[in-house]
């Protein structure tokens, strides 16, 4: 007899088609490839060489913290013409050390402790202002209404821009990040391109009236003595849009989606808010895996757990499956929002790219669950989910919910 978790017939293991993805991370697959092919030879169709699929917290984290073997150059998306090609210039996060280290440093003070810490109260105040303006109807969608939001807003107040335009900007990348073949030809490019455009409009008013904001600091940066010219500052906007925007919605509306679904969490994290919000996020930070990988690239030969990889391949790290591998976390199929430890790898597997915005992204979920868990009183879901049609990022397009309406704040 077979144990029980050996499955005898493999899933069709697909983990580029969005098919894949229309329900959440494809678990099955993942614990297939992890219990049985660990480091599995995926087939690109459509013309590209094929990737090495890596599964095991284990080795996501080795290949993330070793950006000397594995380079995140020319792109972290599996396409390798993903990387937006502008004449040299690259974005942060498909750059390598040393040259990453300055282009990092330039932003880091805006993401230390104390400077997220003085966003705090601010933080709080758009959770409230959020949830004000839906309280008394009854319903929403929490994705659009709730959950995508706070990022837009809060990315849009660090760089210096009306937040109406941060909602603007954020509506470019759900575009940006979409599968080709879910949405009209060129969408994609033109979204990049409208994002640019928007980027030099605020380029020319920085340079020539620079505030106290981070893309002031941006537009007059420099790095390794060199001045940051408008095509870097381009492609850092860009960067800081994306990054932090549909990964800490995806974050709050599937989490808030995983609580309504495990009632008896629920209810535990509700009778002791204080006591259990920080270990729910890191739970639900593991569960979700809003970004669902990161590339890299081999530098020479060498071998992943038994598996040989050749120089110049594609190492591909799946943060979702990592999160739920059973030698990394006790019951990891179990959601559990007191879990300790927790060592999740949803902002990264530890390396020089570990997301910069993990301590703003962290204050985000926890002031908007708070105001979600508090004051939408009996939530429930109100229609079907829709996911991201996306095999990079996971959450879901569209979450109707209903609740008891309430009052806004008196504030
Ligand atoms: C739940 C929310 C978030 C998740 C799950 C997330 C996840 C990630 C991941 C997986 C990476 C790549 C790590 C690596 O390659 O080792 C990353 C990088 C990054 N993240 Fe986040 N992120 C979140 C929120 C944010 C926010 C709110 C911001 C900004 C306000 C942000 C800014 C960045 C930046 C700038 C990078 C590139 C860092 C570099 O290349 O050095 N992220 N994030």
């Amino acid at each position: 007899m077979l144990p029980t978790r050996l499955v005898a017939t493999p899933p069709v293991i697909d983990l580029l088609s969005p098919v894949s993805f229309a329900d959440g991370q494809p678990h099955e697959q993942f614990r297939w490839l992890r219990e049985n092919d660990p480091v599995h030879w995926h087939e690109e169709p459509g013309g590209g060489p094929g990737f090495w699929a890596v599964t095991r917290h284990e080795d996501v984290r080795r290949v993330g913290r070793d950006p000397v073997s594995f380079s995140s150059e020319p792109t972290i998306l599996i396409p390798d013409d993903s990387g937006i090609d502008m004449g040299g210039h690259r974005m942060m996060l498909m750059m390598d050390p040393p040259t990453h280290t300055g282009y990092r440093h330039l932003v880091i003070p805006d993401f230390l402790p104390r400077a997220v810490k003085e966003m705090i109260p601010r933080i709080d105040a758009l959770a409230t202002a959020i949830i004000d303006d839906v309280i008394t109807r009854g319903e929403c969608d929490l994705v659009e209404e709730v959950a995508g939001l706070m990022p837009s807003y809060v990315i849009a107040e660090m760089l210096g821009i009306p937040r109406s335009d941060g909602v603007e900007l954020y509506r470019l990348t759900e575009t940006i990040h979409a599968a080709p073949e879910s949405q009209p030809p060129g969408a994609g490019i033109q979204a990049v391109a409208s994002m640019f455009s928007y980027a030099h409009q605020v380029w020319e008013e920085k340079r020539s009236r620079p505030a106290d904001d981070l893309a002031s600091r941006l537009a007059h940066g420099e790095v390794e003595g060199r001045p940051l010219d408008e095509i870097d500052f381009n492609l850092f906007f860009l960067l800081l849009v994306d990054a932090g925007g549909d990964t800490t919605r995806n974050l709050v509306a599937a989490g808030t989606l995983a609580l309504l679904e495990h009632p008896a969490q629920l209810e535990s994290l509700r009778s002791d808010l204080d006591g259990s919000l920080d270990s729910a996020v890191e739970e639900l930070l593991r569960w979700v895996s809003p970004v669902i990988y990161m590339r890299r690239t081999a530098t020479a030969d060498l071998t992943i757990g038994h598996t040989e990889v050749s120089a110049g391949d594609k190492v591909v790290m799946y943060y979702g499956s990592a999160n739920r591998d059973e030698s990394a976390f006790t019951n990891p199929d179990r959601l559990d929002i007191h879990r300790r430890p927790n060592d999740h790898v949803a902002f990264g597997g530890g390396g020089p790219h570990f997301c910069l915005g993990a301590r703003i992204g962290r204050a985000e979920i926890r002031s908007v669950m708070t105001e979600v868990l508090t004051r939408l009183v009996d939530l429930e879901p109100a229609g079907p989910v829709e996911w991201l049609p996306s095999n990079f990022i996971s959450g879901p397009k569209h979450l109707p919910v209903r609740f008891r309406p309430g009052a806004p704040s008196l504030g």
